[in-house]
């Protein structure tokens, strides 16, 4: 479907669960969400006829995140009955990596055909910081085992934080050189509450080129990366710059979160609720979120935050 501002509208982020492993300090408080009601989030049938009502008007694309969506108990039979839902294209799925040794074999076979496993630093003592719980070779044996499990693409997803990890960027980007893995470097978005970050934690993507002169520039996909590659790698780099330059003239998406509110934007607290909905009404909120996209979200800073209204765990990046 088009929206008010003829952007294609073809791609869903589905959030299956608020729930997470690890407490990675730019996305959710220390001591977790408070748990919502069992019953007031959506069931996996619900999110199968969401996706399907989502396809009828023209999703194609549909990502699974969370939360920590393999955390949640049916992650396996809710991917599988989004790869086999029509008009659905492409299954993929964002996750911490840290179920990945159990999981990726089964994810592959149940439809899933590519992985964004996030990475923010290459130090066990760092991770276990940024992740308030987290252990490097866990997450390690779960890109591992992603690359192991054939899928078609495996990315890693680093937030690039400013007196964090900038010092790191040579050694991240030489993952691409040695495994078949895309890198990319995300700009910490400022969201509500954060009381993690000083203004020097939000750096350009700039800063990569600055750090990596060699990059190359590489043909552009679809999506919202600007894409480079070391010289002789096996995998491109990308930079995704919400902060600095957002890339909402070409947004295709919507967001679906694990409680049943249609986001049209990240960045607006603007939701159409579906819980509870028959296919009908579901079709009826996805068409009004569509139409209600903003054109742009508002200038994102330290000093201005993200209007989204919840917690990136609550909405699923
Ligand atoms: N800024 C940028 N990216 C974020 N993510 C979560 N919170 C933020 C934030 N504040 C992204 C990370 C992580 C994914 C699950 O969500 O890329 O890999
Ligand atoms: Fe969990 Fe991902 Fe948020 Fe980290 S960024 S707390 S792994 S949902």
């Amino acid at each position: 479907m088009i929206d008010e501002y003829g952007r294609e509208i073809s791609y869903l982020r589905l959030s299956v669960t608020e729930l997470c492993n690890l407490r990675c300090r730019y996305c959710m408080p220390e001591d977790g969400v408070c748990k919502k009601r069992h019953e007031d989030m959506l069931t996996r049938e619900e999110m199968l006829d969401a996706v399907k009502a989502a396809a009828e008007l023209g999703i194609r694309k549909v990502r699974i995140t969370g939360g920590e969506p393999l955390v949640k108990r049916d992650i396996l039979s809710i991917c599988r009955g989004v790869a086999r839902t029509e008009g659905i294209e492409e299954v993929c799925i964002t996750t911490n990596g840290l179920l990945l040794p159990e999981l990726a074999k089964p994810l592959r076979e149940a439809g899933v055909s590519r992985v964004n496993i996030s990475l923010d630093t290459l130090d066990e003592k760092k991770y276990a910081y940024i992740t308030r719980r987290g252990s490097l070779a866990a997450a390690v044996a779960g890109i591992k085992a992603a690359l192991d499990a054939g899928f078609d693409k495996v990315k890693i997803n680093t937030v690039l934080i400013g007196g964090f990890n900038d010092d790191e960027i040579p050694a991240l980007a030489e993952l691409t050189r040695r495994y078949p893995l895309d890198l990319r470097f995300i700009e910490l978005m400022p969201m509500l509450d954060d009381r993690e970050f000083g203004p020097e934690a939000y750096i350009p993507c700039s800063a990569v080129m600055k750090a990596l002169p060699e990059l190359q520039p590489e043909p552009q996909d679809k999506g919202v990366a600007r894409l480079c590659r070391l010289p002789g790698a096996l995998g491109c780099i990308g930079l995704i710059s919400p902060v600095s330059s957002h890339f909402c003239a070409s947004c295709n998406r919507i967001r679906l979160t694990a409680d049943g509110k249609i986001k049209p934007c990240l960045h607006s607290d603007q939701e159409f609720p579906i819980k509870g909905l028959d296919h009908e009404g579901m079709l009826r909120q996805l068409r009004a979120a569509i139409l209600a996209k903003p054109p742009c979200h508002q200038e994102l800073s330290a000093q201005s935050p993200s209007h989204a209204g919840r917690s990136m765990n609550q909405i699923g990046g």
